[in-house]
């Protein structure tokens, strides 16, 4: 197991307890340690046509080790069946360590401050909710800092952090570590593996990525961006095949 000392973690995030995390296997699926919750999740529309909450969907029995799949080609999704090896498929990581922060832009509103790191779109769209979260974020009023916390919080990469303005801390919820299979209907095809409440991932080189509240790891083997989810698998049409 990596040494503690050396993780970075997310502002506004407090980690899952240690024993709960995902380690990245080397051209394989993610082996997962602690039984953190596991589900599918579906995006579903609001009146308006735009994502507007996940809705339970099919919920699996969690164990103390697992493997998830990473390549896209299980049958039996989102678990691992050894089809990785059958596929030859290359699944090198290609993300970087640095925290999410260092590559964000910034856009500060009346009441709160916006950053976003658009390489770990895993385009749930969320924060395109009608209204635009980067002009949310400059609005007067409480509706629209709502609005905003709400876009930010439902972001299935973990791209988007909220700041309050005043005292400069992230707005943030406390989540039970959890892993979701997402669904997406209205674009015909499955997401990535959300996984929410500081779920430590370690890359296959036993060097963990930075620890947050809010991410999404490629389970379809087209990222760009890997083990993040980079928002392919909605160009591929990857089906997971979960009923
Ligand atoms: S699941 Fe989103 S890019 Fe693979």
């Amino acid at each position: 197991m990596a040494d503690q000392t050396k993780y970075i973690i997310q502002v506004g995030t407090t980690q899952a307890p240690e024993h709960i995390y995902i380690k990245v296997t080397q051209d394989g699926p993610y082996h997962v340690y602690g039984a953190p919750k596991l589900s599918q999740v579906i995006i579903e529309q609001n009146a308006s046509g735009n994502s507007g909450r996940y809705a339970q969907g099919q919920k699996f029995q969690s164990k103390e080790e697992m493997y998830l799949c990473r390549c896209g080609h299980s049958q039996h999704a989102p678990f691992c069946d050894g089809s990785h090896l059958k596929q030859q498929v290359h699944l090198t990581e290609t993300a970087s360590f640095e925290p999410l922060l260092n590559g964000s832009t910034e856009i500060d509103g009346p009441k709160q401050i916006l950053t976003d790191n658009e390489h770990y779109c895993a385009f749930s769209r969320f924060c395109d909710n009608g209204n635009q979260v980067w002009g949310e974020v400059t609005m007067h009023g409480e509706s629209h800092e709502k609005l905003t916390e709400f876009m930010v919080h439902s972001c299935a990469g973990g791209r988007l952090l909220v700041f309050d303005r005043e005292t400069m801390q992230p707005i943030e919820n406390d989540e039970e570590a959890g892993i979701y299979a997402i669904e997406d209907p209205a674009i015909g095809c499955s997401g990535p593996l959300m996984v929410r409440g500081g779920v430590r991932v370690e890359s296959a080189n036993g060097e963990s990525y930075e620890i947050r509240n809010r991410q999404a790891l490629c389970r379809c083997g087209q990222s760009s961006n890997k083990p993040f989810c980079d928002g392919s698998h909605a160009s591929v049409k990857y089906q997971d095949g979960i009923k």
